[in-house]
């Protein structure tokens, strides 16, 4: 049960504090059985307080750990697993790397070939408890999978994915949030130049991205049908989005995603 694991949090970050809120918010889950470690701590005085051990030491905090989430930055997952090594069994903790492009490979390169490893990709909305994150495994049965999507269901949804496409989740769930957040952006400088103050327009446009998610995930439809139904012959809604799919609107998506995932992929 997730609610009664032992949690150690290896360079608890931005990321890392988002993960280790969804656990504190999980029913049932006890403050005490989450380690958080970063070199400078003061930032995580807060978990302190509730009961959470924060530590500096990387090998005290994984001892008593069954599973282990390395938060750090890509280029500390080989080093920090290095240092953690002998403080590892394989027999005991899972392993959980968050970072983007580290794979199984290379962290089997340190780690013993029976430890059972995770590679994680979650967004920031983890922080509210909304993100989406796809992770992929080695050497996992079907029970340590289960144990691992309740743990990051604790801020979001989760689904299992081959680890071939690890990258391009990164892309579409990672990098994807500032996709959005772009369009958004947009949205609002339009709402502004046909009369709303910057205030307003955010506030429709906020509720408007997040009406249309919602209807999408509770309706469990594909956009284009719900697209259909605004959409009036002659109307408003399919000349502004003619006008926009002229200008190159889904062309400069697609194009977008793939130019991120060809600089990820290098
Ligand atoms: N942000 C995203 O949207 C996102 C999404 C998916 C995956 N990721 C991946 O998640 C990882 C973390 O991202 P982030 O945005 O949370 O980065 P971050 O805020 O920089 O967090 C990394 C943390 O690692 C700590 N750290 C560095 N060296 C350490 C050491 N030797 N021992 C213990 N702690 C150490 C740093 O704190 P100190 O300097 O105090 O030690 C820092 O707080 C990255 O690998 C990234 O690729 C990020």
């Amino acid at each position: 049960m997730i609610s009664t694991s032992k949690i150690a949090i290896i360079g608890c970050g931005n990321l890392g504090t988002s993960i280790a809120n969804g656990l504190l918010q999980m029913q049932g889950f006890q403050p005490e059985n989450l380690t958080l470690t970063k070199r400078n701590i003061s930032s995580l005085e807060a978990y302190q307080k509730q009961g959470v051990q924060v530590l500096t030491d990387n090998q005290v905090a994984v001892q008593n750990a069954d599973i282990v989430i390395l938060g750090v930055k890509p280029y500390n997952v080989t080093p920090i697993l290095k240092d953690l090594k002998p403080s590892l069994d394989p027999n005991k903790q899972l392993i959980i790397s968050l970072a983007t492009g580290i794979s199984l490979e290379e962290m089997y390169q340190v780690l013993d070939p029976k430890t059972v490893a995770f590679r994680a990709m979650p967004n920031i909305a983890a922080d509210i408890q909304e993100s989406i994150t796809c992770i992929c495994d080695q050497n996992a049965n079907a029970e340590q999978v289960k144990l691992i999507k309740k743990l990051f269901d604790s801020i979001g949804f989760t689904i299992s994915i081959d680890e071939s496409l690890m990258e391009a989740a990164t892309v579409l769930g990672a990098c994807g949030i500032a996709y959005v957040l772009r369009f958004m952006r947009a949205m609002i400088q339009g709402g502004i130049q046909i009369g709303f103050d910057s205030v307003t327009a955010s506030k429709i446009v906020n509720q408007t991205v997040k009406g249309a998610a919602e209807l999408m995930i509770q309706k469990n439809m594909h956009p284009e049908a719900a697209i259909d139904k605004v959409t009036t012959p002659k109307g408003c809604t399919i000349v502004g989005l003619n006008e926009m799919e002229h200008q190159g609107f889904s062309s400069a998506m697609v194009r977008g995603v793939i130019a991120s995932y060809e600089k990820i992929e290098k």
